[in-house]
């Protein structure tokens, strides 16, 4: 993870415990929806007829040979299965001419299924060439084509072997990352404030459903000086143990050297050669004692690599150079299982910014060795995972820069059948609190995030401190979390505007709105619990408006106390739920206050209401506190809330960068759309806040 966030977790961690697939694994067919490039579809992508799957069908124009195309990739040639699934809500079969990469090889009859709302899939068989091959549906009557959803393919007997990178971590998705454990920087795995990695944990991952884990490993602390510079042969065997379970367990496991990174590879361009003979040192290590581990283990050169002291990108992207092709010929060199073991390679920084992506591009091209993956990480983008600059949602900005940074990736690596692995994904925010981003805002990047990166076929793992699946428990802290992201990995899910709904206690309830993402699902309905509420008279539904009467949210909001009073449930044709608190709050009330820099709070009766974010600025319109190339703070960094205590914490490094004796405007805003104004001043040895 990046360089701020894991310094700050480790003080989160002192006190309390508090990262598809379209090639699918081996033995399952893959799918190919009809609404995806580079499907081509002759009439619309529609989504009118629930029960598809993905984000809509094919709704081929009513004409001879308005057809669908799919290109589906074999890694084989061979006899390929498909599945068409289709729907026809007429009582006359649509027939269809197969035609195989420009062959047509049979006419298909796509009888009536009874409704457009019911899909069905029909299996056929045929022969596929190795590489890509274009499976076409023709229709030969003017009745055109039945609705058509994907296709699947799978080529018999296709297994992935060495040799084929691209289902291989296919079969990697998703998974997990052993965050804040064997890559703390202290005595051991538990320096990072861990439990010592159980058995259990490794199963209970397993169970969880994640394929794959990734045991990112610091190993400078456990090594000793040049030029031997051997690796501590306990730390070594204790790794191993960790190892050896996860493969016992059946999950494809990633080590790799982790927090070297920025401790001491990154002098490399002040210190080439011992930095270089250090890092070979520790692969010529690992090479040796995992050579004869399973196929499934696979090693990542470097984590976030990044390189202080250097003359710029161009020697920056030379010295990742040295570092991953010297990596890949050591681990080469070895022979055994290393001959051919998948190997990972990161770009500079695990970015996904071009320049860094064609950098890496140009190694693989060099080292032309099939068995080698592309790594980069995802943390969103960055106002959003920290909430910072006012970016408080998931907005079409946040979402644009996910849409980037996968199709980068996908069009420089998958396109040309090099698999890609997001080895880390999370939000920044997480790792100084989960409530620094808002639940709903939350739920919707990481339902697009599953989404997008199997609609690119990225293999993901999500980035866990120990603040997500419990160490010890077993158990998620935020199941509603989780849940989405699971769902993800499969299904797209509706969404809405919000998560919440409020209604001022000072007034009298009115109806409220919100706006569904449907994303490609069907409206089915609002539960509380195991009661529907009723349409028409609970609430009514225009187009994407979802609209609760005032009767609905009266009954709802019960005794009106502050805070959440009720918890409705919006269903959808697919996925996960969409959840909505009904809240009652009325403006909060701040108090004024005094303190040092080091300890300033405003007691705040917040009265149902949350803070989204504050703003800074001085009397002349000018921004204040750090970062002022925005007047929105950074959340958590700079303020934060605390409901249980009835109170706004300024901090430290808020008054580390505000003028002394010069008055500052906070405003903060809050969900319900509140904001209320407090002013600050700093005298240089108090601190004096008031509401006016
Ligand atoms: C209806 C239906 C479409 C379908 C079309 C057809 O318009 O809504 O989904 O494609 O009939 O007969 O082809
Ligand atoms: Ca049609």
């Amino acid at each position: 993870m990046k360089l701020r966030s894991f310094i700050t977790s480790v003080g989160v961690l002192a006190s309390a415990i508090v990262a598809f697939h379209g090639a699918a694994a081996f033995g399952a067919p893959t799918r190919y929806e009809a609404e995806t490039s580079p499907a081509t579809c002759t009439g619309t992508i529609d989504s009118n007829h629930a029960g598809f799957s993905g984000s809509g069908f094919c709704n081929g124009n009513n004409a001879v040979g308005a057809a669908v195309q799919f290109t589906a990739s074999a890694s084989a040639a061979g006899t390929a299965t498909l599945g068409v699934r289709f729907a026809n809500g007429t009582t006359t079969s649509r027939p269809a001419s197969l035609i195989v990469n420009g062959a047509t090889v049979q006419t298909v009859q796509f009888e009536g299924t009874g409704a457009w709302t019911t899909w069905v899939t029909k299996t056929l068989t045929v022969s596929a060439n190795a590489g890509n091959n274009t499976i076409r549906l023709s229709p030969t009557t003017a009745n055109g084509l039945a609705n058509v959803d994907f296709l699947e393919f799978e080529v018999a007997g296709t297994q992935p072997p060495p040799g084929n990178a691209m289902a291989v971590v296919a079969a990697m998705q998703p998974g997990w990352n052993l965050g804040n454990s064997f890559d703390a920087t202290g005595a051991d795995e538990t320096s990072w404030g861990n439990p010592r990695v159980t058995q259990a944990l490794i199963n209970g991952v397993k169970a969880q459903g994640f394929k794959s884990i990734r045991i990112p490993v610091t190993w400078g602390q456990h090594q000793s000086a040049g030029p031997a510079y051997t690796l501590d042969a306990a730390y070594l065997t204790r790794v191993k143990e960790v190892v050896d379970w996860a493969l016992a367990a059946d999950l494809y496991v990633m080590i790799n050297i982790h927090h070297d990174s920025w401790q001491w590879v990154a002098n490399m361009p002040g210190d080439h050669n011992n930095v270089l003979a250090r890092y070979n040192a520790i692969w010529t290590q690992l090479a040796s004692r995992f050579q004869a581990s399973s196929a499934k283990l696979i090693f990542e050169s470097i984590n976030e690599p990044q390189f202080t002291g250097s003359s710029g990108d161009a020697q920056n992207a030379m010295l990742l150079n040295e570092l991953n092709t010297s990596f890949q010929r050591i681990v080469r060199q070895s022979g055994g299982n290393n001959a051919t073991r998948l190997l990972v390679l990161p770009t500079l920084h695990t970015s996904a910014d071009q320049p860094r992506v064609d950098e890496l591009v140009s190694t693989f091209t060099a080292l032309n060795d099939p068995n080698l993956i592309a790594t980069v990480h995802f943390y969103g983008f960055w106002p959003f995972s920290v909430n910072i600059a006012g970016f408080t949602t998931f907005n079409a900005e946040v979402q644009q820069d996910l849409v980037s940074q996968f199709d980068r990736v996908a069009n420089a690596f998958v396109s040309r059948n090099i698999p890609v692995i997001i080895g880390e994904y999370g939000l920044l925010g997480f790792d100084r609190q989960v409530g620094t981003i808002e639940q709903g805002e939350k739920l919707k990047f990481f339902e697009y995030l599953g989404f997008y990166a199997r609609t690119k076929r990225l293999t993901t793992m999500l980035w866990d401190n120990g603040q997500h699946f419990g160490r010890t428990s077993l158990q998620w802290s935020d199941p509603e979390l989780i849940g989405q992201i699971k769902s993800s990995w499969t299904t797209r899910s509706g969404t809405a505007s919000s998560d919440q709904i409020f209604n001022a206690r000072a007034s009298a309830i009115t109806a409220k709105t919100v706006t569904l993402n449907l994303n490609g699902t069907t409206f089915l309905g609002v539960r509380q619990g195991t009661t529907d509420l009723v349409a028409g008279t609970d609430y009514t539904i225009s187009g994407s408006q979802l609209t609760f009467t005032a009767a609905a949210l009266t009954r709802l909001s019960g005794s009106r106390a502050y805070g959440v009073n009720a918890t409705v449930n919006v269903r959808f044709s697919q996925g996960v739920p969409w959840r909505i608190n009904i809240v009652t709050y009325d403006p909060p009330v701040l108090q004024n206050a005094s303190g040092s820099s080091g300890s300033f709070t405003i007691p705040t009766t917040f009265r149902g209401d949350q803070l989204a974010t504050m703003e800074a600025k001085y009397a002349d319109g000018t921004n204040a506190g750090p970062q002022n190339w925005t007047s929105f703070k950074e959340f958590d960094f700079t303020f934060a809330p605390n409901y249980s205590s009835n109170n706004i914490a300024l901090k430290q490094e808020f008054f580390n960068e505000v003028n002394n004796g010069v008055r500052v405007t906070l405003t903060f805003h809050f969900w319900s759309g509140t904001r209320v104004t407090y002013f600050v001043t700093d005298s240089g040895s108090t601190i004096t806040g008031s509401t006016s």
